[in-house]
């Protein structure tokens, strides 16, 4: 198994550019298996969970011609596609559940594995079932598979999500896209990644309405050949944001337009960095001395993302004072803690709530990734370590971050993977 040697502390400077978005890719690849005529998706990022979620469409009977760069991937379906997502494919990428929503709505049947939970969390997929359930999916649980079936086509109807779901917002959006008549969703997840898949599906010629939290879609017979590029990875963009005010260092992040990442800004800003943006660059520098922010919480955007809590845990490991970091999403998303105090870190956990001590003088260890954004979190408290880090497991890593040793080591960081 992979891991990263990084000789800290390294300072941080240059220029770096961001890659398609994880999490924008995979909504927006499932929802390929509505099309019966070919599609183009651009910006792919070259990260673990595409090639599963493009193995998975592989399976179902989708043809993919990728491009030289693999960036871009032509998806051709047959008329008659598989419908089973097996547990094999399920099971190493939670993302997968979304091929439920297109695969019923288009072929009203799919056996697809239920995903399994992970490390930071038990991940259930209630609000997905019960939201395609009133759309007209019929289903039973067996074996750990979801057997669906629909009576031809989905009706659409009106649906009040019980809790903010990024994936159940966007399984239902692309289920009700081929259903008959009007679907109007309540208390949507906004996440920027949802808008990017429904501004591919309304390029197609889904006919899908934004109003706050309310999402209205009127069903269509059929989408239309279409291409499209995948919008830029904002926790990419946010993670490198925080490394330049950790590092104190002076990065130019290019291709990137940095309203999508407005709350995260103004956060870096407290924290005390120089951000100053135009259309589509951001340019940092991290302050001397980091400033301690009392207290910050995750939510659903457009609040602080859950995805980018172990990154910011870093920084107010170095910040100068007393802070405490609240997860509202995800009801174990504390692994990185384990492995911060392993480099020094004065932190404790009481309930969803990790009060962190600061001024932290963080030593080199031998460290283990747990979850994708976990391990990221490990990579920037190794950069402002005194000496050697070994982090352990890197494949999390892989599964989010495309190539980003090439990307740390081409803006002055001390870093190499070993096999
Ligand atoms: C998406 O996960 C992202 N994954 C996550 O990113 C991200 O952390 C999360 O949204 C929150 O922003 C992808 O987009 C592929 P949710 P998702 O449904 O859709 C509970 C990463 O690192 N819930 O918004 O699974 C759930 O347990 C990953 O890139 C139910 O109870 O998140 C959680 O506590 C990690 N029942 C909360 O809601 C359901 O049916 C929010 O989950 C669905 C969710």
């Amino acid at each position: 198994m992979d891991k990263f040697v990084i000789n800290g502390p390294c300072k941080i400077k240059g220029n770096v550019s961001i890659s398609g978005s994880k999490n924008a890719s995979l909504p927006i690849l499932a929802a390929t298996l509505l099309f019966d005529k070919p599609v183009v998706i651009k910006n792919l990022p070259r990260v673990r969970d595409i090639n599963t979620m493009l193995n998975l469409l592989k399976s179902l009977g989708s043809k993919i011609i990728l491009s030289r760069d693999k960036k871009t991937a032509k998806i051709i379906n047959k008329k008659n596609m598989k419908t089973f997502a097996s547990y094999s494919l399920v099971k190493t990428m939670r993302g997968s559940i979304l091929v439920l929503g297109p695969l019923i709505s288009k072929h009203h049947q799919s056996k697809t594995s239920l995903p399994g939970g992970c490390l930071i969390g038990a991940r259930p997929v209630n609000y997905h079932l019960e939201s395609l359930k009133k759309l007209g999916m019929e289903y039973e649980l067996k074996d750990g598979y979801i057997l669906a079936k629909s009576k031809g086509r989905l009706i659409g109807t009106n649906i009040n999500f019980p809790k903010i779901s990024v994936g159940a917002t966007e399984n239902s959006i692309i289920a009700a896209c081929l259903a008959k008549g009007k679907t109007i969703l309540k208390n949507c997840a906004i996440e920027p990644e949802i808008k990017d898949l429904t501004n591919f599906l309304n390029k197609a010629g889904a006919k899908i309405k934004w109003s706050g939290r309310t999402c209205k879609i009127i069903g269509v017979n059929s989408l239309n050949k279409t291409e499209y590029s995948v919008m830029p990875d904002r926790i990419e963009a946010g993670t490198f944001c925080i490394a330049a005010t950790l590092a104190k260092g002076n990065l130019q992040i290019n291709n990137f337009n940095p309203r999508i990442i407005d709350t995260e800004i103004k956060v870096l800003k407290k924290f005390g960095s120089k951000i100053k943006t135009t259309e589509n660059k951001i340019f940092i520098k991290g302050p001397q001395k980091i400033k301690s922010i009392k207290n910050i919480k995750t939510k659903e955007f457009p609040g602080i993302p859950t995805d980018l809590q172990a990154q910011l845990m870093v920084l107010m490991c170095k910040a100068d004072g007393k802070s405490s970091i609240t997860e509202n999403i995800f009801e174990n998303r504390f692994m990185h803690v384990a492995e911060l105090q392993r480099l020094g870190a004065e932190i404790n956990i009481k309930n969803n709530i990790a009060m962190i001590k600061g001024n932290t003088k963080f030593i080199g260890a031998e460290l283990m990734s747990s979850d994708l954004r976990a391990s990221v979190a490990l990579v920037l408290a190794a950069i402002v370590s005194n000496g050697k880090s070994h982090i352990n497991r890197i494949y999390h890593l892989d599964r989010g971050y495309e190539k980003i040793e090439n990307k740390l080591k081409k803006i002055g960081v001390k870093i190499k993977r070993l096999k």
